[in-house]
């Protein structure tokens, strides 16, 4: 599909006759709950290309929201599901021992950042690894509350959600939540309002959470957790100041809570390291994990937390923790172990860092263009945020910037005033200068 240069390929507008059939089947069927940005009926995928049913190719820089690691379709992943297919498709993990659920949770424990030894419990998306992570801390620390970020995005069942505050529509109608979470501002330096206006940075947004919520409202000994993205991502990609995750670290140190990291969407090399908590150089208790692990085949999550912490909350008669029947799922961990082997084998540190060298050379032109207020980029992950919502300005041109964006063949994803870039780790650099080139253009072409 990938030879000499047949893509990015526009046959016939989007969407076609066979695709047309397929969006209008779904819309009459299909739960109105999905957003559906774009009419677009995927037929296949390889590496960073996706075709639809009518033969239009593009390029993919959402990889499936931060799923799609190695690409589409790496032929090693799919040989390991079709391997494992061929041999048992299920047999439920919680009861049954094998081999692709040890090799995994023995891989992941040994990737895990820090010296002390880790356990991994398996689940079924990042959402559930989340809820174990909810449910772990609150049980091992008998402590009821927990601290969220606005911005922050855990997912969509009711823990999950309850720590979510990126959106407000994402909980409209659904309260009440999980009690006994609470919400403080996260280190997004632009948009600060303790110290935006200062030189450096003053972790004020840290320190509050201290000497106001901890002596006005919530008293530190009844603090399970600090749930953190340590790069939020639904929240607009924000990358927090430097000193930010060891300045929580300290904090939930001086008062027993557990640090838990949500590297859902962070982890897996994204951050230029397999996990965003490794480039800022702190251990987590907890860590929650999906998306990116298989490379695009669920089910699978996974809840990270060190030996000490699982000794202490499966002591005596308190060994059942949480459990699916999917747990584990054999080909889920087939996927998922073939996944990380293609880190060793195929050097995708080398691309991880290729593509964020080359985000730091396109960026900064964008970053003048007067319609941005704000370039972000850590590790594959570029932002750009457009000048805000609030002015009524953005709403009004993000449909035609999209729209430009599905005529030159490139898949972004809208995030609020957000453009960001999040390409497979397959991309090419004649791929990625290509997005940067049509963003460029559409800055240009559409005011
Ligand atoms: C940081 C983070 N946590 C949790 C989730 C939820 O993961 P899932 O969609 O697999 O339930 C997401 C999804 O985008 C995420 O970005």
């Amino acid at each position: 599909m990938t030879a000499a240069r047949d893509y990015p390929r526009i046959v016939t507008p989007p969407p076609g006759p066979k695709a047309r059939v397929i969006v209008e089947k779904q819309n009459t069927w299909a739960s109105t709950s999905y957003p559906k940005e774009y009419p677009l009926a995927i037929a296949r995928g390889e590496r960073a290309v996706v075709e639809d049913v009518d033969g239009n190719r593009f390029l993919d820089f959402m990889a499936g929201i931060a799923v799609a690691s190695t690409g589409y379709g790496h032929p090693k992943v799919v040989k390991a599901v079709q391997e494992a297919a061929g041999k048992f498709l299920h047999i439920c993990g919680s009861d049954f021992y094998y081999e692709s659920f040890a090799n995994l949770c023995e891989r992941l424990a040994k990737l895990a950042p820090g010296s002390s030894k880790k356990r991994v419990f398996l689940s079924n998306s990042g959402t559930e690894a989340v809820e174990g992570a909810i449910k772990l801390a609150r049980h091992s620390t008998g402590r009821p509350a927990i601290i969220g970020f606005l911005g922050a995005f855990h997912g969509r069942s009711y823990g999950g959600l309850s720590l979510t505050a990126s959106k407000a529509v994402q909980r409209s109608g659904f309260a009440p939540f999980l009690p006994e979470i609470h919400h403080v501002p996260y280190g997004y330096r632009y948009r600060c309002e303790y110290c935006r206006g200062e030189d450096a940075c003053t972790m004020r947004c840290v320190s509050w959470i201290e000497q106001e919520l901890f002596t006005k409202k919530v008293p530190p000994d009844s603090v399970a957790a600090i749930f953190v993205e340590p790069i939020q991502g639904e929240g607009g990609y924000v990358v927090p100041p430097a000193g930010y995750l060891q300045a929580l670290r300290e904090l939930c140190d001086r008062h027993g809570i557990l640090l838990v990291a949500d590297e859902v969407q962070s982890g897996i090399g994204r951050s230029g390291k397999m996990f965003a908590c490794e480039v800022a150089g702190i251990d987590p208790d907890l860590m929650c994990l999906s998306k990116g692990i298989t490379g695009g085949f669920l089910p699978l999550g996974a809840t990270l937390c060190s030996d000490a912490i699982h000794q202490e909350f499966a002591g005596p008669g308190r060994s059942f923790f949480h459990g699916h029947s999917y747990t584990g799922n054999p080909l889920a961990c087939a996927a998922a172990v073939a996944n990380l082997e293609v880190f060793d084998t195929e050097d995708v540190f080398g691309r991880i860092h290729g593509i964020a060298e080359q985000h730091a050379h396109r960026l900064p032109q964008i970053a003048s263009h007067p319609l941005v207020d704000e370039v972000r980029q850590i590790g594959t992950i570029a932002a750009i945020e457009l000048k805000a919502e609030d002015t009524g300005y953005f709403s009004s041109l993000k449909p035609r910037l999209y729209k430009f964006f599905l005529d030159h063949d490139v898949l972004l994803r809208p995030l609020g005033n957000v453009i960001y870039v999040l390409p497979p780790y397959s991309i090419t650099r004649d791929q990625l200068d290509h997005v940067y080139d049509v963003i460029t253009e559409a800055l240009e072409t559409i005011h």
